[in-house]
């Protein structure tokens, strides 16, 4: 009997070691190893992926929550798209967002609703792009489907919540050719694009340390998820289960996937002290073990050297941050609690000898002047900027980056952010929980361009002649 078990426990432990999975992993020397699964031969790489141009974009939505009905009016003040499919559970939401259109002078879309009600929508011939705000776990599912009939895809955040995912997303996408774009909008925020500008200039010259996080007391909005879908699955998953907000920015700054790649991962959690306070004050005491630590912090460190680090907060109380800090050779700048730079005296600019201590910020005057004189190209384009504070959706940022999918795709142009950027942005989601689960061990992240994270030279976004 004590053989058997003894067999019976080395069996397991060679499983655990020697992943099968194409999209699992091995334990080596320590260390979490990923899978990269070989390229089929029947898809291309997507990096600098453009399709011909769409004269007018014709959008369906699908998932009419909180966000997706912001996204439709945002549509409603962008000339080159047209609304022509929504979709959601719930006919009575299809409907009020008709009256978003309605009160814009645009047509009526056609309306779809119930669980598959998305199938039909993708199943159109009319239609150029599938617009997705429903909850985390249909993400995936529904652009894949999307891709496959056909349609070019943008995703709200996280576009995908496992590795499995992040590959099936990789994998259509290139087989299919489609644009697969994950709405990280918060690349589009004024702050993040004049730093991300800025960085490409050489301000802060080599960026080596790089911050961002969630941290949101979403105590109001709990009740608010269709479903309960949002508490669900931080009730059940540890990790940094919302990563994008935070990532998405700071890996624009290090050029990740076009000239480095993030290689290597720690995570760590807290116990959910206030988390398990909220579970049993929703569910009853003991009703669920809340999975999800108070804090995750995750640190990632880059082929090229340089470190990142990210975190997510969502039960405390505390005020929103996303911290986005970038910290260079000659330079820092930081957005929360409040926005500074301090700049060495390496400043090519006429900014006055007082202003560049480097130990202290510089004063608002002085940053105020850098960050009109840095505003991004893309949100002077055609007065963007004035028009985004204008329409707004998070200050403005949401509309920028509905504005550049839509200018991409109108003019043929490889989009802001492709589907790598969507996958290795949304593999935190698995990536944390698993070295959580080994007692924080490091994970050797997967290269989902295979390869070719070195072919592209820098972000670059993509303007009209
Ligand atoms: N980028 C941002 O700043 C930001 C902000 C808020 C939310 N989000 C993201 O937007 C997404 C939606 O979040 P939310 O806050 O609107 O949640 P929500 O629960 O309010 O809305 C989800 C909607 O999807 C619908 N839905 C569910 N199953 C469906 C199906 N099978 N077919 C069609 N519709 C379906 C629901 O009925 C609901 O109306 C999430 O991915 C979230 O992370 C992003």
């Amino acid at each position: 009997m004590k053989r058997i078990l003894i067999v019976i426990a080395l069996a397991a432990l060679a499983f655990s070691c020697t992943s099968q999975d194409p999209y699992g992993y091995v334990i080596k020397d320590n260390k979490i190893v990923y899978n990269v699964p070989p390229r089929p031969a029947d898809q291309q790489s997507m990096l600098g992926f453009k399709c011909d141009p769409i004269e007018n974009v014709r959008v369906g939505f699908v998932g009419l929550g909180m966000r997706g009905p912001g996204a439709v009016s945002r549509f409603c003040y962008i000339d080159d798209a047209t609304v022509v499919a929504l979709c959601d559970l719930f006919e009575d939401r299809v409907e009020s967002a008709q009256k978003i259109l309605e009160k814009h002078g645009r047509p009526r879309a056609e309306g779809y609703w119930g669980e598959e009600g998305y199938k039909q929508l993708c199943e159109r011939e009319d239609i150029d792009l599938v617009y997705l705000a429903v909850p985390w776990q249909l993400h995936t599912p529904i652009a894949v489907y999307a891709m496959e009939h056909g349609k070019h895809v943008a995703i709200e955040v996280p576009a995908a919540t496992s590795i499995k995912e992040c590959w099936d997303l990789v994998n259509t996408s290139e087989r299919t050719r489609r644009h697969c774009m994950m709405l990280e909008n918060c690349c589009y925020d004024f702050f993040e694009l004049t730093c991300l500008n800025m960085v490409q200039q050489g301000l802060f010259g080599e960026v080596v340390h790089v911050e961002g996080s969630y941290c949101h007391n979403l105590e109001p909005y709990w009740d608010q998820y269709q479903g309960d879908w949002r508490m669900r699955y931080n009730r059940e998953h540890s990790g940094d289960v919302y990563p994008t907000h935070g990532i998405g920015p700071v890996c624009q700054d290090l050029n990740i996937h076009r000239g480095d790649k993030m290689d290597l991962l720690v995570s760590m959690g807290t116990d959910a002290f206030k988390g398990q306070e909220t579970a049993d004050s929703r569910y009853g005491k003991g009703a669920y073990n809340y999975a999800n630590g108070d804090n995750t912090s995750t640190i990632i460190r880059t082929h090229n050297g340089k470190t990142i680090l990210i975190e997510h907060s969502v039960v405390t109380p505390q005020p929103y941050s996303r911290m986005y800090q970038v910290q260079g050779t000659e330079g820092f700048a930081n957005k929360y609690p409040v926005e500074g730079l301090a700049l060495g005296s390496a400043v090519p600019k006429d900014v006055s000898i007082y202003d560049l201590d480097a130990e202290e910020y510089m004063s608002d005057a002085a940053r105020e002047a850098l960050m009109n004189e840095y505003q991004h190209p893309i949100t002077k384009e055609g007065g963007l900027a004035e028009k985004a504070k204008t329409v707004g959706g998070h200050g403005g940022m949401d509309f920028i980056m509905d504005y550049r999918l839509i200018y991409c795709l109108h003019n043929g142009l490889p989009l802001d952010q492709d589907v790598y950027d969507a996958a290795e942005w949304s593999s935190l989601v698995e990536l944390t929980e698993v070295s959580i689960e080994h007692g924080s061990m490091p994970v050797v992240m997967p290269d989902f361009t295979r390869g070719e994270w070195n072919k592209t030279e820098g972000l670059s976004f993509a303007m009209a002649e």
